[in-house]
């Protein structure tokens, strides 16, 4: 096993509320990482972070062996981060094809874009039978998987989502954690920020859980799942 993203002790604020009090992770490439834990526990800020899209107070984010703390955001996607949009931020007006061509656009691998729009569509048939279409038409759940498809045309090495089963029925969410665990098969390293604690640790091969922007617990998913803490505060009886 070999790490492929280092977060070393990040501190993020907004003004002078500390919102991550110095957190560090280590993702191990291929693999789903879980971060788990209360509303305003501090995951979405982590994750904002770690894309780049708001700047610490202090800490690293290093890919390999490059720090991408320093870089704008869009560099950090080039270098292969990229966050699924927040709130399935896609853009409605548009077609879903021409929603996916954009999640390409700082590519210049053509042959090999044309071979992961095949894939992506190959992972959500929905999109490729919607592909002609108004992304704005499409369900929540079809804009969530748009959204996930979106980021996969960027080419990441780390995919970072954000809640990607929040607001969609359990059908839905069970066809969200099955292409995850389908993407991650391939071989791309994900971590994972959900409110669904059991089903999130489930796929995870390691969690970690975080409280009021810290750490408290780290282990491996199945662990945590019997782990009498997680149970007791986010599992229930
Ligand atoms: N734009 C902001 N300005 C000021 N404080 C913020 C801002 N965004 C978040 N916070 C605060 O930072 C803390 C962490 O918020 P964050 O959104 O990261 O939590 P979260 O774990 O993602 O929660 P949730 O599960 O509700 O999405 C909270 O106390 C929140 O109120
Ligand atoms: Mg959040």
């Amino acid at each position: 096993m070999s790490s492929i993203l280092r977060i070393h002790d990040l501190v993020v604020s907004y003004g002078h509320i500390e919102a991550v009090k110095g957190i560090s992770l280590d993702l191990q490439e291929g693999e789903i990482t879980a971060l788990v834990g209360a509303n305003g526990a501090g995951k979405s800020t982590s994750l904002l972070a770690i894309s780049g899209l708001l700047k610490p107070v202090s800490g690293q984010v290093i890919l390999d062996n490059k720090d991408l703390t320093k870089l704008a955001a869009h560099k950090i996607v080039q270098s292969g981060v990229v966050q699924v949009a927040e709130g399935r931020a896609i853009l409605t007006t548009l077609t879903v094809r021409e929603n996916l061509e954009l999640g390409a656009y700082t590519r210049k691998d053509k042959p090999q874009i044309v071979k992961d729009l095949a894939w992506v569509f190959a992972l959500f048939p929905v999109l490729e039978t919607r592909a002609s279409g108004l992304a704005g038409n499409l369900s929540g759940g079809e804009q969530q998987m748009l959204a996930i498809a979106r980021a996969l045309m960027a080419k990441p090495r780390v995919l970072l989502l954000d809640e990607p089963s929040m607001g969609l029925a359990p059908l839905m969410v069970k066809e969200i954690f099955r292409v995850l665990k389908e993407i991650n098969q391939t071989g791309l390293t994900i971590l994972l920020v959900e409110q669904n604690v059991r089903q999130a640790l489930k796929i995870a091969r390691h969690g970690y859980v975080l409280e009021n922007g810290k750490i408290v617990l780290a282990d491996s998913g199945e662990n945590l799942l019997h782990n009498p803490k997680v149970i007791e505060a986010y599992l229930g009886a």
